[in-house]
C-alpha cells in the first residue's frame, strides 16, 4: 500500500519524487507490491541535493530517488534488479538507475506504444557498470 503520511517504520522505503509526478506513484505501487513493503512518497523539489548526498550521478538522473535499505534506487529501475542487487550488495555498487523514464519499463508502461530498450546503471565507489538490459 501507498502511503504519505504515517510514520516511517523499520523496512519502509522512501521515494523522492518531482512533485505531481504521477509514473512515479505507478513505480512505487509495483515495488510495495513484489517488495512487500511500504512505500512513503515524498514530495520533493530539491531532489537534485537528494541525490548529490546519496551519490547518485546527476546525469542517470530520471523523476524519483527511492532509498531501499540504504541503497539508491534511481528512476524506473525493474523491481527484479532490485532484490538482485540488495541480495547481492556487490562491493563498490551504492545503487541502481535507469535515466530517464524509457516507455515500457515499471511505472511507465503504455498499451499499444513499443517498449524502448533500456539498460540499468549501477554507480558507486566501484565506477559504473551495467547492471541488466531489458527490451
Ligand atoms: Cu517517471
Ligand atoms: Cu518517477
Amino acid at each position: 500500500m501507498l502511503v504519505s503520511t504515517t510514520a516511517l517504520a523499520a523496512g519502509d522505503i522512501v521515494m523522492h519524487r518531482d512533485p505531481g509526478c504521477g509514473c512515479c506513484s505507478k513505480w512505487a505501487a509495483q515495488v510495495s507490491k513484489q517488495l512487500g513493503r511500504k512505500v512513503k512518497v515524498v514530495d520533493n523539489a530539491q531532489r537534485p541535493a537528494l541525490q548529490r548526498k546519496v551519490g547518485v550521478p546527476i546525469d542517470l538522473s530520471s523523476c524519483h530517488t527511492a532509498i531501499v535499505d540504504g541503497m539508491a534506487f534511481e528512476g524506473h529501475v525493474p523491481i527484479a534488479d532490485m532484490k538482485r542487487v540488495l541480495a547481492s550488495r556487490p562491493n563498490g555498487v551504492h545503487g541502481l538507475a535507469v535515466p530517464g523514464m524509457p516507455v515500457g519499463s515499471p511505472g511507465m508502461e503504455a498499451p499499444g506504444v513499443r517498449a524502448q530498450p533500456f539498460s540499468v546503471i549501477a554507480f558507486g565507489t566501484g565506477g559504473r557498470k551495467i547492471f541488466a538490459k531489458h527490451g
